[in-house]
């Protein structure tokens, strides 16, 4: 686990490499393991390796034209009228919570596979339901773009982006 985190980096350039349909499915088999507030899992990982849809997608992430050479991108999103249907006000924190736990089980995941990825948050949402066709209730969250990478070119080197020092963000009483 520490050796597979040390190796997860943000990667914004890809090669050409297609990611098979069965890898997909079998990375988002075991990335569906992530825990979820009543087990309810509501969230949805719209996908697609269509370039067309891509290049849409890139320029509905603000114009990061980088997203454009990646062969597959995941759109993240939060179901939270699932989640407050049984949690009320609380739902919609789970839902959102829910969402990031499944979607780190999957970056790590495709880490594991020796794939790169990225999240990508600045995204204008109404344009990305209307690309990828998102269903009424789905909240895209965010973008995690994955694709064999080249090397570090742009980006943080391998293990090395800077982080606060730990006593800024764990604080013990
Ligand atoms: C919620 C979230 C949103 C992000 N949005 C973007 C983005 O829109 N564009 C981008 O290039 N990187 C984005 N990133 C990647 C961060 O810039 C990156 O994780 C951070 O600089 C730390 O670098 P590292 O991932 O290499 O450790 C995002 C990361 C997260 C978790």
């Amino acid at each position: 686990m520490k050796s597979l985190i040390k190796k997860r980096t943000s990667v914004r350039n890809f090669t050409e490499e297609t990611i098979a349909k069965g890898i997909i499915e079998e990375v988002l088999r075991d990335a569906q393991t992530a825990p979820s507030a009543g087990n309810l899992q509501p969230y949805r990982a719209y996908y697609t390796t269509d370039k067309k849809k891509i290049k849409q997608l890139a320029n509905a992430a603000m114009g990061q034209s980088w997203i454009e050479e990646a062969p597959l991108v995941f759109v993240i999103c939060e179901n939270a009228l699932e989640s407050c249907a049984k949690y009320t006000f609380r739902g919609s924190q789970y839902a959102t919570q829910d969402a990031t736990i499944f979607s780190t089980f999957l970056d790590l995941l495709f880490v594991e596979r020796g794939y790169g990825t990225c999240w990508v948050g600045a995204i204008m949402v109404d344009v990305v339901k209307m690309i990828m066709e998102i269903d009424i209730l789905s909240r895209p969250l965010h973008f995690l773009v994955v694709g064999r990478t080249v090397g570090d070119k742009w980006g943080a080197v391998r293990g090395k982006s800077r982080r606060k020092p730990l006593h800024k963000v764990a604080i013990e009483k």
